[in-house]
């Protein structure tokens, strides 16, 4: 696995590939990669003939009251890692390479990035938009990978993509949990081993609330009550924990509706989110 770090040597690597005929795969990270991250690089092994991996801890979808200093970071495990997952370029660049001085456009996503994670992360969507389609457009993948985990940032790209008429399939892959039910995520790190006892609970509520959604029952009485019970079971407060539409992620009261049910909630100083399908 070769590590690049200029956009410069990562279109030519990917334009040879190009040129031989075969498939790239593009999954965009952060670092600090576990099982969540592994999942989606093996889905994008066995379904193209090259891929290619990110790594950029990206300032402009970080808050300036958020974690971008001590956000977890150690590129030679992950390269290591990616290595033993058959990656075939690790493209890793600094800040420098992805925001040159002077450099001013951004992407945002009206809508779709303005509610749930964007009404609580101001900027955070635009963020993420601008340096997805930038990786897009650097690497000129024919398929790229992200999880469900972030099921609004998947929703917001989905967007983003159709709508620039870039010329790639976005992929969303199932979230992967840990046996009590925890999604996995580079910030659980930060979870005091009381707190790692609670974490759990979120995605319990959360199917709580879909199995009333599901069965036609009072889905908003539901996540009210749900958003009580996480706080008298340890979480400092809860953020959103509502039911909506899976595509538009309005909120909706059409029975034929395909839904989802997200919540964002706090435990300590560890913002947790999660998410789970209705039926
Ligand atoms: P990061 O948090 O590093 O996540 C990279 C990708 O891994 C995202 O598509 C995310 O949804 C997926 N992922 C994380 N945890 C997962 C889990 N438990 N199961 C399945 N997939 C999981 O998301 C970002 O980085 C950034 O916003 C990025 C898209 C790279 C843009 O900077």
């Amino acid at each position: 696995m070769r590590i690049v770090r200029t956009v410069q040597e990562l279109r030519r690597e990917v334009s040879d590939w190009r040129s031989s005929g075969f498939s790239v795969g593009l999954v965009p990270t952060m670092g600090a990669l576990h099982a969540g991250h592994f999942s989606l690089v093996e889905r994008a092994t066995t379904e193209t003939d090259r891929t290619c991996v990110t790594l950029f801890v990206n300032p402009k979808q970080f808050g300036p009251n958020e974690d971008f200093a001590v956000y977890p970071r150690d590129e030679e495990a992950d390269a290591e890692a990616l290595r033993d997952r058959g990656a075939n370029l690790l493209f890793a660049p600094g800040i420098d390479e992805m925001y040159p001085e002077g450099s001013a456009t951004s992407v945002s996503v009206p809508g779709l990035g303005d509610v749930l994670e964007g009404e609580f992360r101001p900027g955070f969507f635009t963020g993420v938009a601008t340096v997805v389609s930038k990786l897009l457009i650097q690497s000129m993948p024919h398929r790229a990978y992200f999880g469900e985990k972030d099921y609004q940032q998947l929703c917001v790209i989905r967007r983003m993509s159709a709508d620039l008429d870039l010329p790639v399939d976005i992929v969303g892959c199932p979230i992967i949990r840990e046996p009590d039910g925890l999604a996995l995520s580079s910030r659980n790190a930060y979870l005091s081993e009381e707190e790692r006892t609670v974490a759990p609970r979120l995605q319990a509520a959360l199917k709580y609330v879909a199995d009333v959604a599901g069965s036609t029952g009072d889905h908003m009485d539901a996540a009210r009550g749900a958003a009580a019970e996480l706080v008298e079971a340890g979480f400092t407060s809860v953020d959103y924990l509502t039911v909506r539409d899976a595509s538009s992620l309005e909120q909706t009261s059409d029975p034929s509706a395909n839904l989802r049910v997200l919540a964002a909630a706090w435990l300590g100083k560890t913002r947790l989110i999660d998410n789970v399908a209705v039926g």
